[in-house]
């Protein structure tokens, strides 16, 4: 199996990136925050009780996200590979991820962050408020609330892989086409070592 995480802050173009990446190399992706939109359109208990959370900018519980991930899992059993995006968010998340791929005898190759300056992602995601209906696009504040999450509590995410020699920066900001250019050529090489 090959495994990606795919880093980076709220608007960093993680979920536009892995739509290709995931064509481009076939890899099944792994989106925690689609995955939690689906609970919340299905209305099911997990759905109701992200939504509090969701709504408010904050993270949802580590033990609600990594059981989600480990049911993904079993639902996939015959994946090549994940593409992990907007998870791990926690080093506890982290932890999680690292004991249930050594049970399925992998590990993860690369973790690419995409890095983009604040003033653009807030930018980025008031525009795509208007149009999404996430209702955590459309407030400032809950947008500044975001990144201030991601700061204390998924920045430390960076330094559990960095340990590792496992971690990447991109750059984030230019042209779709350009960043994924960037990221392939990344990966490719991880492909080759
Ligand atoms: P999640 O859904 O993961 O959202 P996020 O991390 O806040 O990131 P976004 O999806 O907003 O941004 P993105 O990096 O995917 O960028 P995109 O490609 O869309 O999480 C939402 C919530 O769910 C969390 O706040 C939390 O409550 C909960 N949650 C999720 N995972 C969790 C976890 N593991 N643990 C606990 N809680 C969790 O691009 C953004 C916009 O920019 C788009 O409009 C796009 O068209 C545009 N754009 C993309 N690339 C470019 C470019 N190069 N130039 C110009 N515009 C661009
Ligand atoms: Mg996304």
């Amino acid at each position: 199996m090959f495994n990606l995480i795919l880093f980076g802050p709220p608007g960093s173009g993680k979920g536009t990136q892995s739509d290709k990446l995931v064509d481009k190399y076939g890899l099944k992706h792994l989106s925690t925050g689609n995955l939690l939109r689906q609970e919340i359109a299905d209305k099911t208990p997990l759905g109701i009780e992200a939504k509090s959370f969701m709504d408010k900018g904050q993270l949802v519980p580590d033990e609600v996200v990594i059981g989600m991930v480990d049911s993904y899992f079993e639902q996939h059993k015959e994946a090549r590979g994940f593409l992990f995006d907007g998870f791990p968010r926690t080093v506890a998340q982290a932890i999680a991820l690292d004991k249930l791929l050594e049970l399925k005898k992998t590990n993860i190759a690369a973790v690419l962050a995409l890095e983009v300056g604040e003033e653009e992602l807030v930018k980025r995601l008031l525009n795509r408020g208007k149009t999404s209906g996430r209702s955590d696009d459309t407030n400032e504040e809950v947008i500044r609330k975001r990144f201030a999450v991601y700061s204390n509590e998924t920045t430390p995410v960076a330094e559990h892989y960095k340990k590792a020699k496992k971690f990447k920066s991109i750059r984030g900001e230019g042209t779709v086409g350009q960043i994924f250019d960037a990221i392939c050529e990344a990966i490719d090489k991880k492909i080759q070592q």
